[in-house]
């Protein structure tokens, strides 16, 4: 199969992750030496939807991306050509424009695309590959929410974030004797939450998987206060919400919520309910940016190598997963089939729950 390929494009779309630059850069050096073309699509599908151009990449593209985050082919989360929004007589209506994306793939006489992204591109990718398009998925999303792999690069990047963050509001709140609300990402899944929550050794943590009651949040908080402990850490996920409540967030025009504001409710509450001063901190894309840690750079090369040999091999519909401790290939159906959220009676739950942490319910 390898002899059939000749020019291989990557696109990276949805929300950026810290480690992109280095599956870029796995996926064109391994390509070369596949003896390959490689080419850069600009801004996820929009650079196939006739936006921007379509670049070839040599050595001199990829060399220093390594340990820098972003991607140095820009991205969109708003580009699904299948429901793609167009400006019509001062509307907005959405057209399906993936016929188009297929035509200047073969315009451009791709003989295969790599795409980089989480569930919303990958499902696309899966789309467009049931047209015929010609494509490898790499899973990337620093929720680490896709239930196909293991984990996702740029996850340990954004704990690193969140956990250092919490190091830093623990020496404030304990000079100032406060409760400090931490919101963090994580729209279905408390990954980011637990695990920097763990490591950051919060009192409270709160995720989507777990409906809290407020009354056992502003309970650790006072317990806290009597033992002489006169300072509390609550980390938020921003998909987290009240049992029998709604996330909180801004609707936005096409229908989506835009998340964010938990950790303000929360932080009103606490403050409400007990003698308390709260003060709230988001965190917010500070945990999208930044340098991939060595654990991030390492498993988005090793994606990246195997997305390439993936395409070597004619492996066109799948995409690369970690199972530990092998890197292994799955059709790309099962990777976009079920948002992978924290299961109840898992390891790190029992481990919060055993460390006293509050979980804000049983
Ligand atoms: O998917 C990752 C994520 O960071 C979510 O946790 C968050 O809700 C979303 O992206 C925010 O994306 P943006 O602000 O770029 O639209």
């Amino acid at each position: 199969m390898a002899e059939c390929i000749r020019r291989v494009a990557i696109s990276t779309g949805g929300g950026d992750a810290p480690g992109l630059n280095a599956v870029i850069r796995a996926v064109a050096r391994t390509g070369f030496g596949y003896g390959w073309d490689i080419f850069g699509i600009p801004d996820g599908f929009d650079g196939l939807l006739g936006k921007g151009r379509v670049e070839r990449l040599d050595q001199r593209d990829i060399r220093g991306i390594l340990p820098q985050g972003g991607t140095i082919l820009g991205t969109t989360n708003r580009g699904n050509p299948f429901h793609y929004p167009v400006e019509e007589n001062g509307q907005v209506v959405y057209h399906d424009l993936s016929d188009r994306v297929l035509t200047r793939a073969a315009e451009l006489r791709l003989d295969a695309l790599v795409v980089i992204g989480g569930d919303g591109t990958l499902r696309i990718a899966r789309d467009l590959a049931r047209k015929g398009l010609r494509v490898v998925g790499v899973p990337k999303t620093i929720d680490n929410d896709l239930s196909a792999t293991d984990v996702t690069f740029g996850f340990e990047t954004a704990v690193n974030t969140a956990t250092d963050a919490i190091d830093k509001l623990h020496t404030t709140a304990e000079s100032h004797h406060r409760a400090m609300v931490l919101e963090v990402m994580g729209r279905d899944a408390g990954w980011i939450a637990l695990a920097s929550g763990i490591a950051g050794g919060a009192d409270v943590i709160l995720i989507p998987e777990i409906p809290f009651d407020i009354e056992r949040v502003c309970r650790k908080v006072e317990d806290r206060d009597r033992r002489g402990r006169k300072f509390s850490i609550i980390v938020v996920a921003e998909g987290a919400k009240p049992a029998g409540g709604q996330s909180v967030g801004t609707r936005l025009p096409d229908g989506s919520l835009r998340l964010g504001g938990i950790g303000q409710q929360v932080a009103d509450q606490v403050a409400a309910g007990t003698n308390n001063e709260v003060r709230l901190t988001v965190l917010g894309h500070l945990q999208r940016g930044g340098a991939p840690t060595p654990g991030d750079r390492l498993l988005a090369s090793r994606y990246g190598v195997a997305a390439a040999h993936l395409v070597a091999r004619g492996g066109f519909g799948r995409m690369v997963a970690l199972r530990t401790p092998n890197i292994i290939s799955v059709p790309l159906d099962e990777a976009v089939g079920h948002t992978r959220t924290v299961p109840l009676d898992s390891d790190l739950v029992l481990t919060a729950r055993s460390l006293g942490i509050e979980l804000g319910a049983e």
